[in-house]
């Protein structure tokens, strides 16, 4: 068990930025990556990272760009849901990645992204953090973070990930929506200390970096794998609406293009795309 004080991704006061503001410079200062986090910008105040994201991809933008916003008056989830989320107290950005992809490859960029947040919330924080099937973290079946993936063809047909990631940092329990599908939970709330936002944040950018390289080089056994580690979703017995269509059995596996396997009532065994399908609560 780790001792909190002794733990750097804590908000130790000592090192407290006068509002623990994020600040690029802390994010980017000796950043262990290839391509994530080439640029990192923060804004203040936007509609939503992903907007921004989608108007930088048409331009000459570096590949790994990173958009942080300290706040968003139109956050969006995954299904057409919002994402809120108090000023200050989260981490809410876009990376865009230059990614040739195969669009069946979608769901697994998904899950390397699912994978990095898990295991950076693990290693760095040493909370309990899983998934549940394709882009929810949870801590304790509370809802921490979530993944959105969009796609957008920028300058010359390029093919362009913008990846939105939202994690719940420093909320309080005031702080946690009232009604949502899931119940959800922060960081913060977990660790009983507020999370030094600027660590955090350079810890996940890595991580991330180190998956998007294992992905690039086609080790995709390697990212299901250890998202099967993380998932809470295999072997639980659920209904899945797909393209307006229910389907209720049992999880069986992550398939090796990150989609979830299930045996149906009916015997029969049928893979669900993440980007088309959403368990239902
Ligand atoms: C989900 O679980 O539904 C996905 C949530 C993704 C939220 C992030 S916050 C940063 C980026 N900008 C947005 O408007 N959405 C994503």
């Amino acid at each position: 068990m780790v001792k909190h004080h002794t733990n750097r991704y804590l908000q130790d006061t000592n090192i407290l930025n006068s509002h623990n503001r994020l600040i690029a410079e802390e994010i980017t200062r000796e950043l262990k990556t290839k391509i994530v986090g080439s640029n990192v910008i923060i804004l203040e105040r936007t509609t939503s990272t992903m907007d921004i994201a989608k108007k930088l991809a048409h331009t000459s933008f570096k590949n790994g760009a990173v958009i942080f916003a300290e706040e968003q008056t139109k956050g969006k989830g995954r299904s057409g849901h919002t994402w809120s989320c108090p000023k200050y107290k989260g981490l809410l950005f876009t990376l865009l990645l230059k990614h040739n992809m195969q669009p069946d490859h979608l769901c697994l960029l998904t899950g390397t992204m699912a994978v990095s947040i898990t295991e950076t919330i693990r290693e760095t924080l040493h909370l309990p953090a899983e998934i549940k099937w394709p882009n929810d973290i949870l801590i304790g079946g509370k809802k921490v973070g979530g993944v959105l993936v969009e796609f957008e063809k920028g300058l010359k047909k390029q093919s362009i990930f913008l990846i939105g990631i939202g994690i719940n940092v420093n909320f309080t329990e005031e702080d946690l929506p009232g009604q949502a599908s899931l119940p959800a939970t922060s960081l913060a709330i977990e660790s009983k200390e507020p999370i030094n936002r600027n660590f955090l944040a350079k810890a996940l950018l890595q991580d991330i970096d180190k998956w998007y390289s294992i992905l690039r080089n086609d080790h995709y056994r390697y990212i299901t794998d250890r998202w099967k580690e993380f998932c809470i979703t295999i072997g639980e017995k659920l209904t899945i609406t797909d393209c307006g269509k229910e389907y209720t059995g049992k999880v069986i596996d992550i398939s090796n293009n990150g989609g979830l396997m299930m045996k149906l009532e009916n015997g029969e065994i049928k893979i669900f795309r993440g980007e088309h399908a959403t368990i239902k609560y």
